[in-house]
C-alpha cells in the first residue's frame, strides 16, 4: 500500500459564473520513504493538489486515501485530526507567528494535540535543536534570517513527528546557499523515514528530490526518476568486480546530492 494513493482527482473551483478546473484527472500514488519533487507553470494545480493531499481541502471528485484512510468523505474535524497525526506542512512564507518565539511557535502543533506544557517545550526544544536552531530558541521570527524562519518553520512541521511532510515552495523566498541548506535539511528528514513531497519552480532544487512530477493545466504531463536515481537504479553493472565497485560508490555517497549526481558508475 502506498502511503498517498489518489485516483482521477478532479477540482473545480466556481466564483460566480467563472469556473476553474485546476485538476482535470489526477492519479497518482507515492510510497512511504519517498521525495518527490512537483514542478510545472504557474496555475498548472500543483498548490491544489497539496491542499488536497495535505486534507486541507476535499476533491470535487475522485478518491484519495492518504495510508489507508478514505480522506474523500471526511469532515472538517477528521480532517483536522488526520492532517494533526500524519502531516507537517512547509510555506513559501514561513507564516510564522510575530512577537512569538521560535520555541513558542515550534510547540503550536502541540498545543491543538493536547500535549501537557513541560513536554511541549521538551519536544520543541529537541526539533529546534535537529535543525540547528538550539542557540535561537527565544529569538523571535524577526530576530532571525530567513533560513532561520523557515528552520523554524520546519522544526514545526517535524515536532508531531508526522510520516509525511508537504513543503510548497520552501525555499521560494530564500537566495540560493540558504535554499541549499534548506534543501540539505529535508534530504536529512528524508533519510531518516520521512516521506517529502515539495513544490518547486527550481530545476536545481528539484533535482534534489528522487522523483519528479510535472504539471500542466491540471494534468500530470511526466513522471520520471531524477538522473542519480536512474544512475542507482537503471544501470545494473554485468560483471561482478563492476558490481562492487558500483555498490562501494552508493555507500559513499552520503547526503550530498549534489556529489550524488556527479558519481558516475562505472559499467
Ligand atoms: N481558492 C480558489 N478559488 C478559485 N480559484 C482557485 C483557487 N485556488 C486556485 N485557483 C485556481 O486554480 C488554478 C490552479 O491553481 P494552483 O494554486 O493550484 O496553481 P499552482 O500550480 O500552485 O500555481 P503557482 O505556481 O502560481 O503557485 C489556477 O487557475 C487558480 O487561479
Ligand atoms: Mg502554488
Amino acid at each position: 500500500m502506498a502511503l498517498i494513493e489518489a485516483r482521477a482527482l478532479t477540482k473545480v473551483y466556481t466564483m460566480g459564473d467563472q469556473t476553474v478546473h485546476a485538476l482535470r484527472g489526477v492519479s497518482l500514488d507515492i510510497d512511504e520513504g519517498d521525495f518527490v519533487a512537483i514542478m510545472g507553470a504557474s496555475g498548472s494545480g500543483k498548490s491544489t493538489l497539496m491542499n488536497i493531499i495535505g486534507c486541507l481541502d476535499l476533491p470535487t471528485q475522485g478518491e484519495y486515501r492518504l495510508a489507508g484512510e478514505a480522506v474523500q468523505g471526511m469532515h472538517s474535524d477528521q480532517l483536522a485530526s488526520i492532517r494533526n497525526r500524519r502531516i507537517g506542512f512547509v510555506f513559501q512564507q514561513f507564516n510564522l507567528l510575530p512577537r512569538t518565539s521560535a520555541l513558542e511557535n515550534v510547540e503550536l502543533p502541540m498545543v491543538y494535540s493536547g500535549i501537557k506544557s513541560a513536554e511541549r517545550r521538551d519536544k520543541a526544544a529537541a526539533a529546534l535543536t535537529k535543525v540547528g536552531l538550539g542557540q535561537r530558541m527565544d529569538h523571535t521570527p524577526a530576530e532571525l534570517s530567513g533560513g532561520q524562519q523557515q528552520r523554524v518553520a520546519i522544526a514545526r512541521a517535524l515536532v508531531n513527528s508526522p510520516q509525511l511532510i508537504l513543503a510548497d515552495e520552501p525555499t521560494g523566498a530564500l537566495d540560493s546557499q540558504t535554499s541549499e541548506d534548506i534543501m540539505r535539511l529535508l534530504t536529512d528528514l528524508n533519510q531518516q523515514g520521512m516521506t517529502v513531497v515539495l513544490v518547486t519552480h527550481e530545476a536545481d532544487i528539484a533535482a534534489w528530490a528522487r522523483r519528479k512530477i510535472v504539471f500542466k493545466d491540471g494534468h500530470i504531463i511526466e513522471d520520471t526518476l531524477n538522473a542519480h536515481e536512474q544512475k542507482k537504479w537503471g544501470q545494473i553493472p554485468i560483471q561482478d568486480d563492476n558490481l562492487s565497485e558500483a555498490r562501494n560508490a552508493n555507500t559513499t555517497l552520503g547526503s550530498d546530492p549534489i556529489s550524488f549526481a556527479a558519481v558516475e558508475v562505472n559499467t
